[in-house]
């Protein structure tokens, strides 16, 4: 019984909920090849956190051979944002799963949905939001030279995912921006001196 967020609030592993877990929730946001994933490995050696990606969730979504699987291939075949209550399914879970109670999420909230969603379901708010601002012409160049072997990494997906990040995701961080939480970072410069900036964030945290 109940709608989809009462059945997601009730979400329980082992008895436990998340509402009893207290968490610190840092969301990663930026475009596709600002260098998310690459600075959230730095920061989980650095600060540990438990790096939550929800590309990576999604993805492992469809090898597992969930029901969901070949909605979500298609989704990302196109660069499309999946429905929010899977994409938060599958943070809770990982979040409830792991005993850290630190978490980058990376690439989520992806819009507006994601966000309302994620903060009604979870009743959680990030502590801030770490944006990696990068021009487009780098992104797409490292997305085409990373030979991650991702569908989603060919010029015509690209060209896609840069539409919906501008049309989607930015008004998220502005969003944010409106709270006084975004932690904005120069993504363009080199992999070392990014981090320098990211850790001036979180040490004055
Ligand atoms: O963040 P990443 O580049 O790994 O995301 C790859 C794709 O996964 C996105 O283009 C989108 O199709 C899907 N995704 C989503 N919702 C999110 C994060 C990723 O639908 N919150
Ligand atoms: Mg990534």
């Amino acid at each position: 019984m109940g709608t989809v967020v009462d059945q997601a609030k009730k979400s329980e592993v082992n008895g436990k909920s998340l509402a009893e877990k207290n968490v610190t929730v840092v969301f990663v946001l930026g475009g596709p090849g600002s260098g998310k994933g690459t600075q959230c490995t730095n920061i989980v050696e650095t600060f540990g956190f438990t790096h939550l990606s929800a590309g990576d969730l999604l993805r492992a979504e469809i090898k597992s051979g969930s029901e969901n699987g070949t909605m979500i291939q298609n989704m990302i075949k196109e660069g499309k944002i999946v429905p929010s209550e899977v994409t938060i399914k599958l943070l809770q879970k990982a979040m409830l799963e792991d005993a850290n109670n630190k978490f980058l999420i990376d690439g989520f909230p992806r819009n507006e949905e994601n966000r309302a969603a994620f903060e009604l379901v979870t009743g959680i708010s990030p502590a801030f939001v770490l944006f990696f601002d990068c021009p487009e012409a780098e992104m797409e160049r490292r997305l085409l030279g990373r030979n991650q072997g991702r569908e989603d990494d060919n010029i015509d997906t690209i060209r896609k995912r840069f539409k919906v990040f501008l049309e989607s995701s930015l008004p998220v961080i502005e969003y944010y921006d409106s709270l006084g939480k975004v932690r904005k970072i120069n993504a363009a410069k080199p992999v070392d001196e990014v981090f320098e900036d990211v850790k001036s964030v979180f040490t004055t945290i």
